[in-house]
């Protein structure tokens, strides 16, 4: 009789101290669905200012979409992958006072075409991060993580995140940034691609960092992992928001099956914005009764979050425009940061893994 519950509890507490190892903090009494529509806006704006193709204007934050609730931002670092079409910004923000990692989603003209939804399953033809992503809905989940028992997520994102310029960047940012203002809060956002990566970055600063603040809001993002995977997601950052706009058919990719055991499984917490309303989901993250509740999915709602455009201005290439007096730097691939203040040796020096190899 008491077999069950026992190894029930077993695995609960196994489950605990995995996710919690490290000696993460999680605030009880926290109350998650505290959902600030306020932040969400402003967030919304960081997210389609990385987007921006003229480096000079993100850099100086005089960019057309940085405006508004974002003035006097200050970018601290700018980092572009050119080998892999990535884009990323940290920086100061003053309200909230906080630091901001927005993490640009992908650029490329051919990646939708028109189908319903979860149909057409080359519609992510994404070929500037082909390296990374291929066949991305038919793709197993795949990558093992280590420190957390169960956790699989999808090998191209989490190598597009973990294995680019883009996570010596960030955390060297961000360790920097801290170091000189004092321990702010991180605010990361993205959307789309961006979104997932973001999702990556965060966790690698609360896991691998130690930085506990850490806030999480992403735009129309698509599934990341499996189930252990997002129930440990949101135990290390349960300030997550994930914002899917009505009928987005990215939240949908790749597809959710509640009986497959292998299935991507969303983390939470969903907010969906449909009907002018901003619907705080539970905290399954495959809430049935938020977007998961629509069977026909859009394209262009995915391409709008608060009446904000979240895509590039051009999107035929993958293109960069410069002014070569910036302060900028390469490392041995070519990829290039912009940085406000002297960046640390670790990340001028060979980042990609076949250069590091050679
Ligand atoms: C948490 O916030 C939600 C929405 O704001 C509210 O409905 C709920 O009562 C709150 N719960 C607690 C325990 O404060
Ligand atoms: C943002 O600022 C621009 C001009 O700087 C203005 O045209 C636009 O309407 C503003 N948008 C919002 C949402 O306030
Ligand atoms: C929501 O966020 C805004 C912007 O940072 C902030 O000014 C406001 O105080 C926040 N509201 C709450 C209730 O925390
Ligand atoms: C990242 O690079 C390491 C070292 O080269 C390699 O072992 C690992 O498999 C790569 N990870 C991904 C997700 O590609
Ligand atoms: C992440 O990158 C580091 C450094 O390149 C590498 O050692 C590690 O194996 C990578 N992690 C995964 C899961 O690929």
């Amino acid at each position: 009789m008491e077999r069950p519950a026992l190894l029930k509890m077993t695995i609960f507490i196994c489950l605990l101290t995995a996710c919690n190892g490290r000696e993460i903090k999680i605030k009880t009494g926290d109350n998650t669905t505290n959902f600030n529509h306020t932040l969400a806006l402003i967030l919304a704006e960081y997210a389609s200012a990385v987007y921006t193709v003229d480096l000079s204007e993100l850099f100086s934050w005089t960019c057309a979409r940085c405006n508004n609730l974002t003035m006097g931002f200050e970018v601290i670092e700018l980092v572009v992958d050119i080998q892999n079409c990535l884009q990323a910004f940290v920086g100061v923000a003053p309200d909230p006072n906080a630091i901001v990692i927005a993490i640009r989603g992908t650029q490329e003209n051919s990646l939708w075409l028109n189908g319903q939804c979860l149909k057409g399953m080359h519609l992510l033809n994404l070929n500037s991060v082909q390296n990374w992503i291929e066949d991305f809905i038919w793709q197993e989940l795949d990558l093992k993580l280590p420190d957390m028992p169960g956790a699989m997520v999808h090998r191209g994102l989490y190598g597009a995140y973990n294995n680019t310029s883009l996570r010596p960047a960030i955390v060297e940012a961000v360790d920097r940034i801290r170091e000189s203002y004092g321990e702010l809060p991180v605010m990361a956002t993205g959307h789309s691609m961006g979104g997932a990566l973001v999702a990556f970055a965060a966790l690698d600063l609360v896991m691998n960092h130690g930085i506990d603040n850490v806030h999480l809001m992403t735009f129309g993002q698509p599934r990341i992992g499996n189930e252990a995977f997002a129930s440990c997601f949101y135990k290390y950052i349960p300030n997550t928001f994930r914002i899917v706009h009505n009928r987005d058919i990215v939240a949908h990719l790749p597809p959710y099956y509640s009986f497959y055991w292998k299935s991507y499984h969303h983390f939470p917490r969903e907010v969906w914005l449909h009907d002018d309303i901003e619907q705080i989901c539970d905290d399954s993250g495959e809430d049935p009764s938020c977007s998961r509740s629509v069977w026909i999915c859009s394209i262009n709602d995915h391409k709008t979050y608060y009446g904000l455009s979240m895509e590039a201005e051009d999107w035929s290439t993958c293109r960069i425009i410069m002014d070569r007096s910036l302060p900028y730097q390469t490392d041995v691939a070519g990829n290039i940061i912009l940085a406000k203040d002297a960046i640390g040796p670790s990340i001028v020096k060979p980042i990609s893994q076949k250069a590091a190899a050679m």
